[in-house]
């Protein structure tokens, strides 16, 4: 399959996040990454329910939305009400992933898992075949504008063995420090979904750096 582009809004102009929305529908951008942070998983809080209500009005194109939160299972059911269509959780934040990943199909949801960046792959051996996307965060999450993780190319490679000897119809998305120099690398290795925050909405071009990402030679 082509490879999806997925920017990231948290670093969109939040004094004009219309603007931007209006931006990434016009684009060859394919979903809308969305992080949510709680200031107890990570130390930052982004936005919540009355955000993402008005950016599902706005946007035409499917929310991937990112919980980088605590306890994930309190909010399952309000996410997908308020117009979520993937929804991953980190791995480190559940106790009973297998509970919480079904709920999230149940729901009609895809269902995600996220990896930061010490959390081996080989912890997800056993909940592949419940799961539609394994996000490996390639920074600390957190906070955009970091650099990206270049161990993150090893666990890429090792996922990318794991899910073709299983034969799962699994993606693997990539979050954090993502450009126009790295992306080529990382589809090569096995990715399907790049999410992209800075490199889109602090450049000159954003729909441009969007086509680029999405047209790589
Ligand atoms: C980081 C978030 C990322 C972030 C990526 O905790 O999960 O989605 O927005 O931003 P960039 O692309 O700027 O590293
Ligand atoms: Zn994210």
């Amino acid at each position: 399959m082509d490879h999806l582009v997925s920017p990231s809004l948290l670093a969109a102009d939040f004094g004009n996040l219309h603007k931007d929305v209006l931006m990434v529908n016009r684009s060859q951008a394919d979903w809308i990454h969305l992080d949510i942070m709680d200031g107890l998983f990570v130390p930052n809080i982004s936005f919540g329910f009355p955000v993402i209500e008005y950016i599902r009005k706005a946007a035409i194109k499917p929310l991937d939305v990112h919980l980088m939160i605590v306890d994930p299972d309190r909010y399952l059911s309000r996410f997908h009400e308020t117009g979520a269509g993937i929804l991953t959780v980190q791995y480190e934040a559940c106790t009973h992933l297998q509970r919480t990943v079904s709920e999230i199909r149940n729901l009609g949801m895809k269902a995600g898992v996220a990896l930061n960046p010490h959390t081996p792959v080989s912890l997800l051996k056993n909940i592949l075949p419940s799961i539609d996307m394994v996000l490996i965060m390639t920074v600390n999450p957190g906070f955009g504008g970091q650099s990206f993780i270049i161990e993150s190319y090893n666990k890429i490679a090792e996922l990318r063995m794991m899910i073709d000897a299983g034969d799962f119809n699994i993606l693997i998305e990539v979050d954090g420090g993502i450009d126009t120099t790295n992306a080529a690398r990382l589809v090569g290795s096995g990715v399907n979904v790049l999410v992209a925050g800075n490199s889109v909405f602090s450049s000159a071009d954003p729909i441009d750096t969007i086509r680029r990402l999405k047209n790589l030679t």
